[in-house]
Formats: C-alpha cells, structure tokens, sequence
C-alpha cells in the first residue's frame, strides 16, 4: 500500500522527464524499495515507515539532476552488472596533488594510466578538508567542494568525463563516520544549535565515556589516546580517530538524509565507486567495540538502495579493516546477501602476504584464507599488497595454533622483521603507533622497500630477489580474485620517501613514507631498459594483459587454497566453466617443486604468464617464481 503512495508521488515529482527516464527510475523503485525500508527498519525500527518516503524524495531529486550521460551509464550497468568482476579490472589509488598536481593534472597524465591498463582509479581525499593536520584529507571539512588548491566540483566532473572516455571509473572517498571539527554541523553544534548537536555523540561529563573506553580499542594510541575529546562550551564527543574528527550519530536519521543525499550529489559528478571509509565504526554501542554493529549493514543497505534507485550505475566498497567472520557482513550475509557493498578490502590476503614472505611458508596463509566463508557470487574482493595506510598484523591465534605458531609471537616477529630489526631481515619499514598496553606495532613503508630494494643496496643479487617479491606480491594480488587495486609507485617499486617529514604538518604520521610525490623523471625509465622501472613496469603490465583475456580470472571465481604439500609454495585453483587456474607462488629465495600430481587438471599443461609448457612431473620454481597454470 505505502509503496503505491510511493511510487504515484514519485511518477508526478517525474512528469517531466523523458517517459523512458520515468518509468525506468519508477521500476528500480519498485525494485528497491523493500531494501531500503527493511534496511532503515534494522537501524531506525517503526521509525523506518515515515522516513523512507523521505528518502525517496532525495532520490527523486538526486535522480532529476542527474545528467543524461550518466543515465546512460546506469543503463549500460544494468545490461553488465558484473563489469566490475571482470578480468580486465585494473585498480590504482594515488592523491591526486602528488600524482598530478591538481584534477586537471591528474586528467593529463591519463595516458599513463591507460599504458598500464588501469580501468578503475581510486582518488584518495580530494573534498574539502579542515587546515592541516587533516588526516590525509579524512576530516572532511565540506563534501560538497573539492580542496581548493585542486580545483573545483567543476573540474571534477570534467575529469571523471576524461576518465569515462577512457574506461576508467572514479572512486572517492565517503567519508561517513566523522567530520572535521570545521565542517558546518560541528559549527553549528557547538554554537548550541540542538538540530546539529544532535548530529554528534556529546556528552556532559566523562561517566558514559569512562563506561564505553572499558571495551573501546584504539585507533591511534601514539598520537590520539582515548576516543573521546573535551571540546569546551559543548562537553565530551566521540572522537574515534583523532580529536579532530568528530563521530557522527547515525542513530539521528537526520544524519543518515544527509549521506543520502552526497551519495546521489557525488554519483552526480560521475564518481562511480564510493569508497565507505571506516564503514566498521559507524555504529556504537556499550559493552562492545562499538564495530560491526548490525545496524551498520542496515544503513548500508539503506544507503545502497537509495543509489540504486537513483544513480546504478555507482558501486559501494567497504573500508572495514575487520577480522574474516566480521567482514563476510559488509559482502552481504543472509538477509543483506547481496544488498550491501560490491566490493571489500581483503585486509587478510594483504596480511598474508608480507606473512608468508617473511616466513617463507604457505601454512599460516592457507589456514588463514580457507577461514574465509564464500562471498556472495555478485561480489568481489578488493585485493591489495600496499595502501596509504600502514599494515597491522591481523593475524588470528586460532590460526596461528593450527599450524603450532603462536600469534603474540609470530605478530611480534613480523613487526621486528618488517621494521628490519630482526637479524638478516630484508625488510626496511618503521614502526607506526606502537601501542605498550598490547604490544602492537604496526608499520608503514613503501612495497619495495618492504620487499627488501632498500636493503639491497647496490648488489645485484639482492636488488634481483627484492624485484622478485615485488612482483610476487603483485601477482597474488592480480590472480587471487577480486579488484587488484595498485597504489601508486608501486608499478615502478618506488623505495621510502625519505623527505616525508619535512611536511610539519605530516611529521608525526610516519604513514606519509609511504605517499610519495610521483617522481615522473623515474616513471619515465619504466622505458628504459635494464633499469628496475622497465623490468617491473613491464612484468605487472604483461600480467595485467595476460589476466585480461583469462575466463578464470573473473572475480566471481573464489581462489580455492591446495594443501601447501611444499609449504614454501602457496598455491590455489579457480575453477570457470570455460577455465580453470592453478596459481603456484614460491615464497622463497631458492628453488622450490611441486609435484604434477598436486596440480588438480587434466591434460597437457601451459603457464598462463609465459607461455610455456610445464611437462615434466615436477613443476620447478625458481626464486619467488609464480606460475599460472592452465590447460594448453
Ligand atoms: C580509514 C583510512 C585512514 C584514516 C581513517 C580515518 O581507515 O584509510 O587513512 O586514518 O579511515 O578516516
């Protein structure tokens, strides 16, 4: 009954429009409409009956001023769903000032992305930020204008043009658990306005604070302790990450309105994926870690009903760095399968890697993998070795145990080997915000001076092996399954950016070793033969291509871990209907085999990424070798 009221409401807001536009938002309306309600119902209840209507109407209007090539786009989406799946799927992230200069830079260096074979690009924070320190752009001061000195919403949109043109889609940041202390509705909540203090978790005096830190992790131990911050004239509000960054109350659905409509105001300006960052958080609740909460999926499927009825064509990937049971959710588990998020980082896989790296040893990686429960089919993986931010080893005790490690000191070991104080490590990172109440330390660095470039110095041997685990851990992430997102540099393995703190304002963030400013005279070696450039850019561009033209590598297709029967060896099989894979990495420096018999397919065999056949009954690797293996 309510969605017939809906629905006629909504066809006379449309008259206007083109009849084919109208009935073809009213379709996804009536598609989407119990995902929305049955969404805002799990996080508001009977308050979910009056505010969906309420809703709609920002989709109407989010809907109405959006431009007609981006209909287009929505229409093209609905005949593909799965283009996002693809095996030609290429992710890169980078700050667009320090790959470009500004949107307009970023728009001239195109041509270098499409070299590379980029088809998705993750712009880190480019709206409107509080003055420095802003956390990378995180503490978002307003959504709706982009950082001055990188231009305007005008050129933003001109670029996500340039892009489209190219097959390139634009992610950006939604930024939904905090805002800057700067932004309006803090102004305006600390000027006593009740509608924008409600916006905030505020509270007069430290007794619910004091209760909530008793099970409250934290985020940022070294330089933000506690997650609550004194702000004169208001009280105590939820500051999760740094002080700056105020907590926004989700359970006020005036707060969720507002997201609703920068989702529509961004799909607007052509972003094509909005990145949910620190989606875990958004949800709080005493006696809890307040993380993963199950409202939170509620307003996701709230969130993402309201872009799929007014602009399709966006995906959502959740930033929920969160253990495998918990992050199965932001995928979509029962009610929610497939109403959520397309797309989640694989923080585990990332883990793993520099894990099994370190161990040279395949058993704690498989044990950890397998723990994975199946992914809704219509979903992927975002699959990456390095991001701006630092690694934390999320490496669980009951997988530890099962391979007879512990997990305090196998984490304690990755950190000294990844901070290079362990003896003969060949990794050269630093110690990010270690936490002496649990012993953590998690650590920043660039990939290749974590895969060992920076120790290796000028000996060639070693230079070599590092160029090696580079491009293994590359490789795991373009043949496990999902998006492969690249972060910039690492198509060249740029080393450590040894000015990072000369910045005042990133001095105490150490994560900013890893954010360098593009050295374009370097990226112009990668055509200079003999140098590391040429020889990484050219592996990572031909395994992109191979990959492109592999039915098996379609992220539906789940890795399936192989018993390690060589535990130096990770080795996993992806079965398609018209193909199947079998991926062999050497974790190691010296040779390693694997039997024929441990390769589950049938017939003569070749690797995918040379070429070659593989016929003797011993598939042999040489050092940190990977091998695609399929049927000739
Ligand atoms: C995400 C970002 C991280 C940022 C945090 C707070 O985890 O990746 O860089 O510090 O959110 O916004």
């Amino acid at each position: 009954m309510q969605l017939e009221v809906v629905l006629e409401r909504a066809a006379q807001a449309l008259a206007d429009e083109p009849v084919a536009d109208r009935t073809v938002f009213l379709a996804r309306l009536e598609r989407y409409w119990p995902d929305l309600l049955d969404g805002l119902t799990v996080a508001y209840g009977t308050e979910a009956l009056s505010l969906a209507p309420r809703v709609v109407d920002l989709a109407v209007a989010g809907f109405r001023a959006r431009p007609h090539d981006l209909r287009m786009l929505d229409l093209r989406r609905h005949v593909e769903p799965d283009w996002f799946q693809s095996p030609r799927m290429l992710g890169y992230a980078a700050y667009a000032d320090r790959f470009g200069g500004d949107l307009r830079g970023v728009a001239a260096k195109v041509p270098y992305l499409a070299e590379l074979g980029v088809t998705y690009l993750h712009l880190m924070p480019l709206l409107q930020p509080r003055p420095a320190p802003n956390d990378g752009g995180y503490a978002v001061a307003d959504f709706r204008a982009v950082r001055s000195d990188l231009g305007t919403m005008d050129d933003l949109s001109a670029l996500t043009a340039v892009l489209r043109r190219e097959g390139i889609s634009l992610t950006l940041d939604l930024v939904l658990n905090h805002v800057a202390a700067e932004h309006e509705w803090a102004r305006r909540a600390r000027a006593g306005e009740p509608r924008y203090r409600a916006y905030f978790h505020v509270f007069p005096d430290r007794t619910l604070p004091d209760r909530y830190e008793q099970t409250l992790p934290e985020v940022f131990p070294d330089t933000a302790p506690g997650s609550f911050t004194d702000v004169p004239g208001l009280g105590w509000v939820w500051t999760t990450f740094n002080s700056y960054q105020w907590d926004l109350d989700w359970s006020n659905s005036d707060v969720f309105c507002e997201f609703a409509d920068l989702v529509c105001f961004l799909a607007n300006a052509g972003v094509e994926c909005l990145r949910l960052d620190a989606i875990a958080f958004l949800w709080k609740r005493m006696g809890t870690d307040s993380q993963n909460q199950p409202e939170v999926h509620g307003l996701t499927q709230a969130l993402r009903a309201v872009g799929r009825i007014a602009a399709p064509a966006v995906l959502f990937k959740a930033e929920a760095i969160v253990g495998p049971a918990q992050l199965a959710h932001y995928l979509g588990t029962g009610i929610h399968s497939g109403r959520v998020s397309d797309l989640a980082y694989h923080n585990s896989l990332m883990v793993q890697v520099w894990s099994s790296l370190a161990s040279r040893d395949a058993r704690l990686m498989t044990t950890a993998l397998r723990r994975f429960p199946a992914k809704p089919r219509s979903t992927s993986w975002a699959t990456y070795v390095r991001c701006h931010d630092d690694i934390g080893w999320a490496v669980d005790d009951a997988d530890a145990a099962e391979v007879g490690w512990d997990g305090h000191a196998h984490r304690a070991f990755l950190s000294d080997f990844y901070s290079g104080a362990f003896p003969g490590a060949f990794a050269r990172g630093r110690v990010f915000q270690e936490n002496p109440a649990t012993g953590d330390r998690r650590i920043s660095g660039s990939c290749a001076s974590l895969a060992g470039l920076s120790a290796a110095g000028d000996d060639a041997r070693l230079v070599d092996l590092a160029v090696r685990r580079h491009l293994l851990a590359h490789l795991v992430v373009l043949g496990y399954g999902g998006l492969p997102l690249l972060w910039m540099g690492d198509e060249l393995a740029l080393l450590d950016d040894d000015a990072w703190a000369d910045d005042p304002a990133h001095a105490d963030d150490n994560r900013w070793v890893h954010r360098p400013r593009m050295p374009w005279p370097v990226a112009s070696r990668r055509h200079v033969d003999g140098t590391v450039e040429h020889r990484v850019w050219q592996a990572i561009r031909s395994a992109v291509e191979v990959r492109s033209a592999m039915p098996a590598m379609h992220a539906s297709y789940e890795a399936e871990l192989l018993d390690p029967v060589n535990p130096a060896v990770a080795a996993w099989v992806r079965r398609a209907p018209a193909q199947t894979v079998v991926a062999l990495h050497n974790l190691s420096e010296s040779p390693q085999v694997w039997p024929r018999w441990a390769v589950p397919l049938d017939g003569p065999l070749r690797d995918a990424l040379t070429g070659a056949a593989v016929d003797d009954d011993l598939v042999v690797l040489g050092p940190y070798d990977v091998r695609w293996i399929v049927l000739r």
